[in-house]
């Protein structure tokens, strides 16, 4: 039988940091000693409170669909958590929840995006965005970006990727892979000149409770009303919560974008899981002593793992001020990163992913949500690599 597969789905690969993150499990479940750098999963467990607000929700029998936009109850929550962390009014009805903050951004891209529309996505990026993008039939523009300017782009080079036909620009920070985070004056100049152009927003803010060094946050969308207007804030309780296999994501969007999203996912997905969004609603409205905890955790990796990367010969590594990554440089080495990481891999059981997924050739993701006994010995692992590349 010949199986004729759509342009659309033919062109996709399979998310590399999925198929890393596989592999390494594979080799785990043989037996071998992995050391996995590749998961963007936190290694804490979901708090035990969000935990029992599901089970409470399953026990109660709250096990129908729900509106497809998610339940009132979160959808106020969530509007709640940007009114008293963000300073931004959003109603509940410009909140969709979703599966996963995946989803969501796949939802505004499919809600905002057609033919002919350009969207700017600066590299190194989230390796989902391109592929959105040409799922919903428009074009990524990719804006290239490196370690000397710790992965940020400037105005001018957001000036310069500017068409008539640009719809939308991407904005993550703090960012996967890299970890950097936008200073508020830097966010708001990119911001402004969207504003000018009458460019729309993606931020995708779903780290933006994982901050180091005096980091802040501070979202494109609260400079203004007029900022508010061009911007879509996607989010997620994945990472702050560690909640990534529940698939509950959100996002807050202008009323009639908020409106073709509802439409889209009320024919698609519908709701998100009833009772996981119950676990949502513990979430937000529940302690959030856990979260000092992590942060102390992943920052003192974070410290070890910058110092022992920048003492590997032929290795340099900015350091990242948010999210749960490192992004280290390994251009001097002579291997494309993604033969560095499958050499890694097959001789070191060490799992990192290739810079080359996230658009960023030279480079390779370390994510640090992993015990710190794990990251030295990866990291022992990783050197002795690196001395026979250098020697
Ligand atoms: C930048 C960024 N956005 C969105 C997501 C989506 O997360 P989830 O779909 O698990 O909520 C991720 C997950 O890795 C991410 O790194």
């Amino acid at each position: 039988m010949n199986y004729k597969i759509s342009h659309r789905a033919a062109s996709l690969s399979p998310s590399l940091t999925l198929v890393i993150d596989s592999k390494a499990k594979a080799m785990k479940a043989e037996g071998l000693d992995v050391v996995g750098f590749g998961a963007g999963e936190p290694d804490f467990d979901t708090p035990q409170h969000i935990k029992d607000g599901a089970s409470k929700a399953l026990a109660d029998g709250f096990t129908k669909y729900t509106p497809s936009s998610g339940i009132p109850e979160l959808r106020s929550a969530i509007a709640e958590k940007f009114q008293r962390e963000n300073g931004l009014t959003y109603k509940p009805s410009q909140v969709i929840v979703s599966c996963g903050g995946k989803h969501s951004c796949y939802n505004v891209i499919l809600a905002t995006c057609e033919e002919g529309d350009e969207v700017i996505i600066p590299s190194p990026y989230w390796l989902s965005y391109p592929e959105m993008v040409r799922l919903a039939s428009a074009t990524p523009v990719i804006v290239e970006t490196t370690d000397a300017t710790e992965f940020k782009m400037t105005p001018a080079q957001l000036r310069a990727a500017l068409t008539p036909r640009t719809r939308l620009l991407v904005l993550t920070t703090p960012s996967n892979p890299t970890g950097s985070v936008y200073t508020p004056d830097e966010v708001r100049a990119l911001g402004d000149i969207c504003v000018e152009h009458g460019v729309l927003i993606m931020s995708d803010e779903i780290y933006e409770h994982l901050l180091y060094d005096g980091a802040v946050h501070k979202s494109v969308a609260s400079f203004s009303q007029a900022h508010q207007d061009h911007t879509i804030i996607v989010h997620g309780f994945a990472k702050a919560w560690s909640m990534t296999g529940w698939r509950l994501g959100f996002l807050a969007a202008p009323e009639p974008i908020a409106k073709a999203i509802d439409a889209i996912q009320s024919h698609s997905t519908s709701n998100p899981t009833s009772f996981a969004q119950k676990g949502g609603v513990a979430a937000l409205t529940g302690s959030q002593a856990h979260l000092p905890l992590w942060l102390a955790e992943y920052a003192k990796r974070r410290t070890y793992a910058h110092q022992r990367l920048n003492a590997m010969p032929g290795v340099s590594c900015v350091n990242s001020k948010g999210a749960f990554y490192l992004f280290p440089n390994i251009a001097k080495l002579g291997l494309k990163s993604a033969d560095f990481c499958s050499q890694l891999l097959a001789t070191q059981h060490v799992a990192a992913v290739p810079g080359i997924a996230f658009g960023a050739e030279g480079y390779l993701r370390i994510s640090y949500a992993t015990s710190l006994a794990n990251i030295e010995k990866g990291l022992d692992r990783m050197e002795t690599f690196v001395k026979t590349l250098h020697g």
